[in-house]
């Protein structure tokens, strides 16, 4: 299934290393980072999901839930997940959905056959709590994503969602944001009381908001 932004993210119920979950109502009113593993007992994966365990605080500030999957069976997970907290210095604290028949992987056009028949790629998904999908990025097994850009991106997404500011090129939590096009110029000042800045007409930074 093709998935874009804006698309409700399908709903499904999975097996997890938490108990058996409905997607939709475990993320009920929060964001949500949905995100797929090749396979268990994977190098690259292992550190992945350790450093997303060593970080779920950020998550939880920015009212966000984690879920991985991978398409292995549950008791596959569970000694896996004994590897990665003995090796990672963390314990793992977001459930792993178990999806061994890849009914969720393909409901999430994660499996990419020209890469692989029988993996999934490194899907991330980032949901709102509208439920539509907000970010959706693909990247090849052999590299380890920066979960550092996926709370950056969550941070953009949130300030969008909240104060109607789109944030710049390499953007970082604290730097100035660009006033989105469909505000006018009259209403800026009610709107950013902390002032703002036009370099352009169509070009308009004021501070972080929400600072
Ligand atoms: C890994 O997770 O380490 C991995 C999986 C498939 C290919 C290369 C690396």
């Amino acid at each position: 299934m093709t998935l874009r932004l804006g698309d409700i993210a399908p709903d499904f119920t999975a097996e997890t290393s938490e108990g058996t979950i409905n997607f939709h109502e475990w993320s009920g009113n929060n964001w949500a980072v949905f995100f797929s593993h090749p396979r268990d007992y994977t190098p690259v994966c292992t550190t992945e999901l350790g450093a997303v365990a060593r970080i779920k605080g950020e998550f939880d500030k920015r009212q966000t839930k984690v879920i991985a999957i991978s398409v292995d069976p549950l008791d596959s997970h569970a000694g896996w997940i004994k590897d990665i907290n003995e090796t990672q210095n963390t314990t793992v604290n977001f459930p792993l959905i178990a999806d061994p028949d890849k009914t969720i992987a393909n409901l999430y056009d994660m499996i990419h056959p020209n890469a692989s028949d029988t993996a999934t790629v490194r899907s991330v998904f980032i949901i709102g709590p509208d439920k539509k999908i907000k970010l959706q990025l693909t990247y090849p097994a052999s590299t380890g994503r920066n979960f550092a850009e996926i709370l950056r991106v969550l941070d953009s997404l949130q300030l969008t969602a909240n104060y109607s500011v789109a944030t710049p090129a390499d953007w970082q939590n604290g730097q100035d944001c660009v006033i989105v096009p469909a505000v006018k110029d009259e209403d800026i000042p009610a709107k950013f009381p902390k002032g703002h800045t036009v370099i352009k007409p169509y070009l308009r930074t004021t501070p972080q908001p929400n600072l």
